[in-house]
């Protein structure tokens, strides 16, 4: 079983990442850390709990983290989640408590505990990156229990929150840098799974509908409904989940190596990953300046159809 952590600002596509995270059987999810982004810390909290409370996993330590970016105020997407975060759905929301630790320190305690033990741990961070980032700044030690990063963010094409920026790195575009920088200089393998394929694994209504005799298979459909609503489609795409089936089966997405910055300032391209495509890209990792850009595996395509199966 791979050892795997989500970072999760739930979010509908969160809890489709959740569910999957939390019942796959090659999947040992040891901890979900929280962040506001997509609603505030309080409801991102609650939303995760019953996740897993619906997938049957109330044994997964859950902890909040940080409530805001580093630098700007926090600026939610109730458009996309509805009020709560979770589509304002009908089901019974969680009211258990939470780790007692902070999520940091959370994903402190368990990375050590994998490098202690040589079981190195998947992080796949689908939230803006504000607590990766405190995790590797504060904590450096930590980044040896871990295996490889694989977070949604960023994009090589174009931005949804602007035309230029994804969500989640627009929202803590310094906590980005920051994450960025730090894999670099502590030679984490990250793989940026971003909006180039984050639409393109799709589930029907179809395929929706034929999911039930279980909590998570009903909740699994209900989050697929209101998400086609939302976007008025046909189903929808898993969103955040299809990092986890790219970590469950890495050979349904197609990456490339390429040297990514975070834009940090920009009138109109604040957030933006500048993903260099260039050819000759590779040999403009050393910068003289000491302001190297750190190479990261970018998606470029996925098996959409092979990861709506897997979710499925
Ligand atoms: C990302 O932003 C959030 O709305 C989603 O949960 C996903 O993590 C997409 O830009
Ligand atoms: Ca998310």
């Amino acid at each position: 079983m791979k050892p795997v952590i989500l970072d999760v600002d739930t979010g509908l596509d969160d809890a489709c990442a959740l569910l999957l995270a939390a019942r796959h059987p090659e999947l040992d999810l040891k901890a979900v850390t929280c962040a506001g982004g997509n609603v505030g810390l309080d409801d991102v909290v609650r939303n995760t709990l019953t996740v897993l409370d619906a997938a049957g996993r109330p044994d997964v330590p859950v902890a909040r983290g940080a409530a805001v970016p580093l630098l700007q105020p926090v600026r939610m997407a109730r458009h996309v989640h509805g009020e709560d975060g979770l589509g304002d759905i009908d089901w019974p929301r969680s009211t258990r408590t939470t780790d007692p630790r902070h999520a940091v320190e959370l994903l402190r305690d368990v990375l050590r505990e994998a490098a202690a033990t040589g079981d190195l741990i998947t992080l796949i961070p689908l939230a803006p990156l504000t607590n990766i980032a405190l995790l590797l700044r504060t904590y450096p030690d930590a980044a040896a229990g871990l295996r490889e990063i694989v977070f949604m963010g960023g994009a090589a094409g174009i931005g949804n929150a602007t035309a230029s920026a994804e969500f989640n790195v627009w929202t803590d575009p310094e906590a980005a840098a920051i994450v960025l920088t730090a894999a670099g200089e502590l030679g984490v393998p990250t793989t940026m799974y971003g909006l180039d394929v984050f639409y393109d694994v799709v589930v029907t209504l179809d395929q929706a509908r034929g999911l039930s005799g279980s909590q998570s298979a009903e909740l699994a459909r209900k989050l697929i409904e209101k998400r086609s609503e939302l976007y008025q489609g046909d189903g929808a795409s898993i969103g955040d989940g299809g990092a986890v089936c790219a970590v469950i089966d890495p050979s349904g997405l197609t990456t490339q190596p390429f040297p990514v910055r975070i834009e940090l300032s920009g009138s109109w391209s604040r957030g933006r990953t500048i993903v260099d495509t260039r050819d000759w890209s590779a040999d403009l990792t050393s910068d003289p300046h000491g302001l190297s850009p750190t190479t990261v595996q970018v998606a470029t395509a996925v098996d959409g159809k092979r990861y709506a199966e897997m979710w499925l």
